[in-house]
């Protein structure tokens, strides 16, 4: 199949941003809204659009509950009856903490079912309206320890890196198509996400002191770390981009950290990443 060099800049149609009540989606969902020369059609969501005290001028708020299949399925519907999607910014997510023997299986399960299937669900309903058109964009929301992992963080840590997985792989399958996808990777950014990140530990058990210290740096970071608004930047490039990186990131020195992680041995960067964290 032939592989377009450069690939179409989407202007208008529906533009997606799951997760866009607060923090990293609220900020991509403004900004699409606010983009000069473009015309897009934003739809955000959450899971609870009673809940939106403040809503986003130009921004329709839908409700979509990722660990739900039937809401995946009702919000899908919802968004191809109003058009064709142009943009999917696979946004939403729930950070979680723990010692890998800790993490209760339903946890787990809610976590994948939340950062990962529930995306890929959502992607495969939106797609093939997508193709036919012959353009769009998807962007996958990692995280940079989906590159870089963390301890304590295993199961976050994994569900980052399976999404990039998914979005590495298929972005040669949609190409042909005018379909770009690529991932973002936020390093540390200050929005909040500490507070409502799922912790399962036993603070007294042999793993508590070492992820007490762990998690202090971590939400130490996040509180100091770069804007939602720097990282909606990122995502406007992976949108707006001809030619599409298959990876972008912003936050915690992403372009030293990226450049030096092809020079140092992986159990060096490994190293380096648990001791910012105290470890
Ligand atoms: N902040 C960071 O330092 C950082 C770093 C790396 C990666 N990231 C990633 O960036 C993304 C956004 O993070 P953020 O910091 O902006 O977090 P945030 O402010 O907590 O936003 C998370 C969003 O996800 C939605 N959400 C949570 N669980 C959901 C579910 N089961 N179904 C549907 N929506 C759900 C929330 O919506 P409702 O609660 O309104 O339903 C909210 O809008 C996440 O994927 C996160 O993992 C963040």
């Amino acid at each position: 199949m032939l592989i377009p060099p450069v690939l179409p800049v989407p202007r208008d149609g529906i533009a997606v941003v799951t997760g866009a009540s607060s923090g990293i989606g609220a900020a991509v969902a403004e900004a699409l809204v606010n983009l000069p020369g473009t015309r897009f059609r934003v739809i955000g969501t959450t899971r609870d659009p009673a809940s939106i005290t403040n809503p986003i001028e130009g921004v329709e708020c839908l409700a979509l509950d990722l660990t739900d299949p039937s809401s995946i399925a009702s919000f899908a519907h919802e968004i191809l009856e109003r058009g064709v999607p142009s943009v999917l910014v696979n946004n939403a997510g729930e950070s979680q903490a723990g010692p890998l023997e800790e993490l209760p299986r339903e946890a787990l399960e809610r976590l994948f079912q939340t950062n990962v299937l529930g995306h890929i669900d959502l992607t495969q309903r939106l797609l093939p309206a997508m193709r036919e058109a012959g353009e769009g964009r998807i962007v996958m929301v990692g995280s940079m320890l989906g590159s870089f992992p963390l301890a304590f963080r295993s199961s976050y840590v994994a569900s980052k890196a399976a999404i990039k997985g998914f979005g590495f792989a298929a972005r040669r399958e949609v190409r042909p198509f005018g379909i770009g996808i690529a991932v973002m990777e936020p390093g540390s950014i200050n929005t909040g996400l500490s507070q409502r990140r799922t912790k399962y530990v036993d603070a007294d058990g042999p793993y508590g002191r070492e992820f007490d210290t762990m998690l202090r740096r971590l939400d130490a970071n996040e509180s100091s770390g770069v804007s939602a608004e720097r990282v909606a930047e990122e995502i406007l490039a992976a949108v707006l981009d001809k030619r599409q990186k298959p990876l972008y990131a912003a936050g915690s020195l992403a372009p030293v950290v990226f450049p030096l992680s092809r020079i140092l041995p992986r159990e060096t960067m490994h190293r380096v990443i648990n001791r910012r964290h105290g470890l």
